[in-house]
């Protein structure tokens, strides 16, 4: 039972409890109008200290397609955390007026902080490069509709893997499914984070490589999971414009790829994926986006009513 419980980190909820969110997401998708009021009267607090243009508009847009109310910022010069409040003062003032609080913020363990500091539940929207949960539900989703499972996948991750915590929160989810084989492509400064490899991989047994070649190793991938270099989480200019065009997928790359590989995006991209592949039917990032409200709507549904509309 999800009803009350907070998403911080992307193993917070079991599989099962996840395989119940997406079966009703494609519920949802299917037939929305059973949904568009069943939020009536419950009221979602999006606090974003950070810029978001899907994470808190699909918040935003499944709780009015569930008949609810959204408040909140975009961004923090308009509320009181620049007078100086403390995160958790305001946690405990939005809790007053809100049923629930979605929050990004730039601080890696912000997300855990503000839930201690809640009696409604707290989602994780980002906290800095640390974890992105609901991101997870969006590219679980994806690949269960589009493939009709979560397991036996080759999936290539590639870009910065050392900061792009989407990446991080969903190397952590697919590792508790059956069969997936990772390899990890970015250039030797951006590698995935060593207590990942140790604490997510290594334990569950699961079969990784690493290289800086994307080339060479295309032809291998169910998935292609493409990432942004992220100019914010860079200390030195510098480097980050040395490496941010690292890899850039055009349509010349994916003559070896496999006929079905699904492209996913977090998005946004900035130039790492020639905008000539949209076109291509393996590209599923602007689906996947969408599929991003439905799970929010589950989610919703799940922590505000429980297990009523499952
Ligand atoms: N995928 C994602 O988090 O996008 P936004 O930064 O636009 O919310």
């Amino acid at each position: 039972m999800l009803k009350g419980r907070h998403l911080i980190e992307p193993t917070d909820f079991s599989t099962e409890e996840m395989e119940k969110l997406f079966v009703l997401a494609g519920k949802i998708e299917e037939k929305p109008e059973d949904y568009r009021e069943i939020c009536r009267g419950n009221v979602l607090a999006t606090l974003f200290f950070e810029p978001s243009t899907r994470t808190r508009l699909s918040f935003e847009a499944a709780m009015l397609r569930l008949g609810g109310s959204n408040l909140g910022f975009a961004e923090p010069g308009s509320s009181s955390s620049v007078k100086g409040e403390s995160l958790a003062d305001t946690i405990r003032t939005v809790a007053c007026y809100a049923d629930a609080i979605v929050m990004r913020n730039p601080k890696e363990g912000s997300a855990l902080l503000a839930s201690r500091s809640s009696v409604v539940p707290v989602i994780n929207a980002g906290d800095g490069g640390h974890h992105h949960p609901t991101q997870t539900l969006t590219d679980l989703l994806t690949i269960r509709q589009m493939r009709g499972k979560i397991e036996k996948l080759t999936v290539g991750f590639c870009g910065d893997l050392k900061f792009g915590r989407t990446v991080h929160s969903l190397v952590e989810a697919l590792s508790r499914y059956s069969g997936i084989n990772f390899v990890f492509i970015s250039p030797k400064e951006l590698t995935i984070p060593d207590y990942l490899k140790s604490q997510a991989l290594l334990k569950s047994n699961v079969n990784f490589t690493e290289t800086a070649d994307l080339e060479n190793v295309i032809g291998d991938l169910d998935i292609l999971y493409m990432t942004r270099v992220q100019r914010e989480r860079f200390f030195n200019e510098e480097e980050y414009i040395r490496l941010k065009d690292s890899y850039i997928v055009n349509p010349a790359k994916l003559k070896n790829a496999k006929k079905d590989m699904m492209i996913l995006h977090p998005l946004p991209r900035v130039n790492e994926i020639d905008t000539e592949v949209d076109k291509d039917p393996r590209a599923i990032y602007f689906r996947q986006a969408k599929y991003g409200m439905y799970v929010r709507m589950a989610l919703l549904s799940s922590i505000l009513l429980g297990d009523k509309y499952a």
